[in-house]
């Protein structure tokens, strides 16, 4: 909204200046207190006066200005993704795979608990630099753990998306094939990455270094690799946030739970979080009149969110397809008995 010299100069022609002094000081004021819309009509009131004065010119110009599209906005900040990516010795892939800012999916379905300690996590995050001015660091080593499909790769999603910042999920694949003894010198290059350049650093399915073990013939460098891993995590001092995801906890060795500041387990959804997941699956469809929502979750008591998940979307097909404007228990029952079929 800031006008320039040259839009200026128009606005105050040196040998006519016409503006009152009252108009241009109310202008300097909602321009440095930046209240958009009294600039927007302080700027009116000029055009208008410019009028009043006979000069038609000169309104007309201001108007066009005034009336011009903005620029296209600027692409939001946050979420970039890492500049310079870290790469394995052995044939130079990526250590990191980047997930973009506006590919996150962060709708997801808790018990309130859960969902508590989710939000926690984002507030500490959000409220760092306060929390900085009294020594203290936000919850940032996060370990998500629980039943398959029932939203940890989700969660680490949503976290990123709830901070701001890019998701870098560690590729496992790359970093277990390193050359011989050198997976524990790139575990550390992707955590200086991480430390550099805040992220969201995501070890989706951290269990894979220590399975590695069978995969391998020296046990040694396993051992190496899951020390070196604990002592990442607990000097991180980095201004992003690590995640790590497991299914596995009774296995997992306690001194990784040690390391973590938040250590989150996602349940199988209860009675109501089924409810709710299957409101938020069908929320692009119609449900027919006395859709027996609790019947339904009674029919999916168990199941995981991703399987829920999935029954609702093929409910929601059999109703597209059959031109039907609701989805019917009908349409519930027949996935539920093609599902059945697939399990
Ligand atoms: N809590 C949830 N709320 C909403 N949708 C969910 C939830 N959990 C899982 N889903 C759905 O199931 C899919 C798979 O979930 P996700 O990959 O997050 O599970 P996971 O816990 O990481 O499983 P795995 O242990 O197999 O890696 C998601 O893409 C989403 O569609
Ligand atoms: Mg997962």
């Amino acid at each position: 909204m800031i006008a320039s010299s040259s839009e200026l100069a128009f606005i105050f022609p040196r040998r006519k200046r016409r503006v009152n002094s009252t108009i241009l000081k109310r202008l300097f004021s909602a321009i440095q207190q930046g209240r958009d819309a009294d600039v927007a009509q302080l700027c009116e009131k000029i055009i208008a006066e410019e009028k009043r004065l006979g000069h038609q010119k000169v309104a007309k110009q201001l108007s066009s200005i005034l009336h011009s599209p903005p620029p296209a906005a600027r692409p939001p900040t946050q979420g970039h993704a890492l500049t310079t990516l870290p790469t394995s010795r052995r044939d130079s892939s990526p250590l990191l795979q980047s997930i973009p800012h506006e590919q996150l999916r962060h709708h997801m379905v808790v018990p309130t608990d859960v969902e508590a300690r989710f939000l926690r996590i984002e507030k500490e995050y959000a409220a760092r630099a306060r929390l900085a001015t009294y020594g203290l660091r936000p919850r940032n080593r996060i370990l998500l753990h629980g039943p398959p499909g029932c939203g940890k790769s989700l969660g680490a999603e949503r976290l990123a998306w709830a901070t701001g910042l890019s998701l870098q999920k560690v590729r496992f694949d790359t970093l277990l094939s390193s050359y011989f003894g050198e997976t524990a010198a790139n575990l550390r290059k992707i955590f200086d990455a991480a430390t550099t350049q805040p992220c969201a650093l995501f070890l989706d399915e951290c269990d894979t270094i220590a399975r590695a073990r069978g995969d391998r013939n020296d046990v040694g460098e396993v051992s190496r690799i899951v020390n070196m891993l604990l002592q990442l995590l607990e000097e991180f001092r980095g201004d992003g946030i690590v995640i790590a995801a497991t299914n596995l906890d009774d296995t997992l060795d306690p001194a990784l739970f040690r390391r973590f500041d938040e250590v989150l387990e996602i349940p199988k959804p209860g009675d109501t979080e089924i409810v709710r997941l299957l409101k938020l699956s069908f929320s692009s469809l119609e449900t027919e009149k006395d859709f027996p929502w609790n019947q339904a979750a009674v029919e999916l008591q168990a199941r995981s969110c991703s399987e829920i998940v999935t029954i609702c979307q093929n409910a929601a097909k059999r109703s597209v397809l059959a031109s039907r404007h609701a989805v019917t228990w009908k349409d519930f029952e027949g996935a539920m008995t093609e599902q059945r079929r697939v399990a």
